[in-house]
């Protein structure tokens, strides 16, 4: 009995020295950033440095409802312990930021500590803008506050407990967030640098590309080594996940969003593609590829060998439905972006991107009236996996099993 109760006693002390040093990491997490200034060598005044950094960034791709006004914020995140609601970043004195010193903004921005010391949730990125210069933060600043303000205010949050308390994101901070900013590498040049400020602070690549552990923080030692995102699948964008792209190649999928021989940006890297790394100028968009490539030598892509049954219900569903706009057969060749040859969605064994496009589709050549329809409501979810298992086996020469199951949970919103 008197054991146990000195356990508790143990436990107690220990714990509450623990908040209290998670207390004090919190408050130096938010001191060192590393320099003023960001390795980018922009021109023009706040405001226009600032609407380029904000593409960077991808700020609008989370603070804009599709349709809806410029950073007014809205836009629903549901996790599995709730939904949380995105905040209105015009200067609307009520429901946006209008009346925020340039201090409460960085901080918000880069150490998830908003105005009067209220915690945000990692759903916004700070633990990739930790390491954003200041003066890139407040250009961003500048920007925001030169758009029209916009009354909005947006639902509150509505998670479950123990989520709900957001007094304990300081331990959690404490644990997870980065507390050095941006150094350059002296080892590599000034490019390669600039590429790695793109891809880890300002474009958040690890955010779907990393994969996360238990609590929700970026795995130790696996920086973009690939992880599943909202339901998709994000690839390897290491060095070696990328083996057997070029740079041209890797060039032209981050600015259009296709490249022949590897497939289309769907999903979630849509939004990417077209609000980042397309507005990006060619010189930092190849800084980027060069930090993503690295030196490693590029390989040629593994040939396919198909080993589809002609005779199986998705080669006769195929037929039917999508070889008239997808080529036949793996040595056709199809329109543009619609062939599958190469595409990493095709070579996934869990089909997990091939699952997610027949459920939403993909809606990236709607204005040229050839996208890719949705195949969710006329197509049971038995269908769609046999249609899947056909489309791994001819184009990914592999051999899946997915089941009616597995085209369920890929159509769930
Ligand atoms: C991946 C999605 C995502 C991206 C990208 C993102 N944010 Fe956020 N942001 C959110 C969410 C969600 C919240 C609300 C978090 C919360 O309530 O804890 C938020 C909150 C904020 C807040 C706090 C405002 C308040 O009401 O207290 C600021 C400031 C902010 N974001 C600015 C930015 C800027 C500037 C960028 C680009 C550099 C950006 N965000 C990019 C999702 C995002
Ligand atoms: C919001 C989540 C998200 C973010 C942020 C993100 N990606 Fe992606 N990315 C994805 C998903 C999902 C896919 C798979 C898309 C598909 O199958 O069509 C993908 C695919 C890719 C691919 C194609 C890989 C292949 O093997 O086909 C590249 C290259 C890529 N991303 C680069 C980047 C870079 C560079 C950044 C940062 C500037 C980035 N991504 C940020 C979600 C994201
Ligand atoms: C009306 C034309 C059309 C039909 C019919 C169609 N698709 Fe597509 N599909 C497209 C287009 C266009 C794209 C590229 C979309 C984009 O760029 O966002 C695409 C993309 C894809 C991809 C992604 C390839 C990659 O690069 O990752 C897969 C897989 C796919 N389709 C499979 C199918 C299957 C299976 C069917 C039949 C059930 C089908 N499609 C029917 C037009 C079509």
């Amino acid at each position: 009995m008197r054991n146990l109760k000195l356990v508790l006693i143990v436990i107690a002390v220990a714990l509450i020295g623990f908040v209290g040093f998670a207390m004090y990491r919190d408050g130096k997490a938010r001191i060192d950033h590393g320099a003023a200034d960001g390795p980018l060598a922009l021109t023009g005044t706040a405001v226009e440095r600032g609407r380029y950094l904000a593409a960077a960034a991808d700020c609008t791709a989370c603070h804009t409802l599709p349709g809806s006004d410029e950073y007014a914020g809205g836009v629903a995140f549901r996790l599995p312990f709730g939904t949380l609601y995105s905040s209105n970043l015009t200067a609307d004195p009520e429901t946006g930021l209008g009346g925020w010193t340039e201090d409460e903004f960085v901080n918000a921005v880069r150490a998830g500590v908003a105005r009067g010391g209220r915690h945000l949730y990692p759903a916004h990125p700070y633990t990739s803008y930790a390491g954003m210069a200041r003066n890139d933060v407040l250009a961003i600043k500048a920007y925001l506050d030169s758009l029209p303000a916009v009354k909005n205010a947006v639902p509150v949050s509505e998670l479950s407990f123990p989520y709900s308390q957001r007094g304990l994101m300081p331990l959690w901070n404490a644990l997870y967030l980065p507390s050095v900013g941006f150094k350059a590498d002296v080892a590599h040049d000034e490019n390669w640098n600039r590429g790695a400020y793109l891809a880890n602070e300002l474009g958040h690549c690890g955010e779907c590309h990393t994969p996360r552990n238990a609590a929700y923080a970026a795995r130790d030692g696996q920086a973009l080594s690939g992880a599943v995102t909202q339901g998709w699948k994000a690839y390897d964008i290491t060095a070696a996940g990328l083996a057997t792209w070029t740079a041209e190649a890797l060039e032209t999928y981050l600015a259009t969003g296709h490249a022949p021989n590897h497939g289309i940006a769907a999903g979630p890297m849509k939004a990417v593609v077209a609000f980042d790394t397309e507005q990006l100028s060619v010189d930092d968009r190849r800084a980027l590829v060069r930090y993503l490539l690295g030196d490693a030598p590029r390989t040629a892509a593994p040939s396919v060998q198909s080993v589809a049954d002609p005779a199986s219900v998705g080669a006769k569903l195929y037929a039917g439905a999508c070889a008239g706009c997808h080529a036949p057969d793996p040595r056709a060749a199809g329109d543009g972006s619609a062939t599958l040859t190469g595409a990493s969605s095709v070579r996934d064994p869990g089909g997990t991107n091939v699952l997610r496009l027949l459920a939403e589709g993909s809606q990236h050549g709607a204005d040229t009236g050839f996208a890719m329809p949705v195949f969710a409501r006329g197509y049971s979810d038995a269908e769609r996996a046999a249609l899947a298992n056909y489309v791994l086996a001819q184009w990914g020469g592999l051999t899946p099993k997915l089941t009616p199951n597995d085209a369920e949970i890929a159509a769930l919103p």
